[in-house]
């Protein structure tokens, strides 16, 4: 039987938000590089929300959003315009964007038939997006208030140390 998002967030087996946020706190300062930090991030977030079917992380490179770590589906959009898709919108605005039903979207760009939903999360240091934090449910609306605050609180740990790393000492 498929498990609904209630059980997922319910079922006692998983970490509360603030064990996640902690656990990526603490990686923050443990990973030895940046990279091995958003490695972490993305495979801890897909273990312990079994909703989370694609978690990923774009850069902002100029004026596209560029694929870096993910778990999930190999996606054809590893390179995405700022003025395209769920990810160009969020990343424009600034603004996390939770969209229930993708396919009613149409600014949606599909990485899988499967998915449903999705939550974008900006990742902003300093007033400037750098990147953001892109999750693809197979359910339905399945990204609630917890889910955002969840997510914005990881992506202000991880902008200071993608902002850290990308400002010129
Ligand atoms: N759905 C996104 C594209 C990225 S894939 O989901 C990985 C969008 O509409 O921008």
């Amino acid at each position: 039987m498929m498990q609904s998002v209630t059980d997922a967030r319910d079922d006692g087996s998983a970490m509360n938000s603030d064990a996640i946020i902690d656990a990526i706190g603490g990686f923050t300062s443990s990973a030895p590089n940046l990279k091995l930090l958003l490695r972490a991030t993305v495979e801890l977030l897909h273990q312990q929300r079994p909703y989370y079917h694609w978690v990923g992380i774009y850069f902002l490179e100029g004026e596209a959003l560029i694929l870096g770590p993910y778990v999930g589906k190999p996606s054809p959009h590893t390179r995405i315009p700022l003025q395209q898709g769920i990810c160009g919108a969020a990343a424009s605005t600034g603004e996390t964007l939770i969209v229930d039903d993708v396919n009613a979207d149409p600014r949606y760009l599909a990485c899988s038939l499967e998915t449903r939903s999705e939550i974008v999360v900006p990742i902003r240091y300093q007033g400037r997006v750098l990147g953001e934090i892109d999750i693809d449910s197979d359910e339905l609306a399945a990204f609630a208030q917890e889910d955002r605050q969840l997510l914005e609180a990881i992506a202000s740990l991880l902008a200071e140390k993608i902002g850290a790393e990308s400002t010129v000492p």
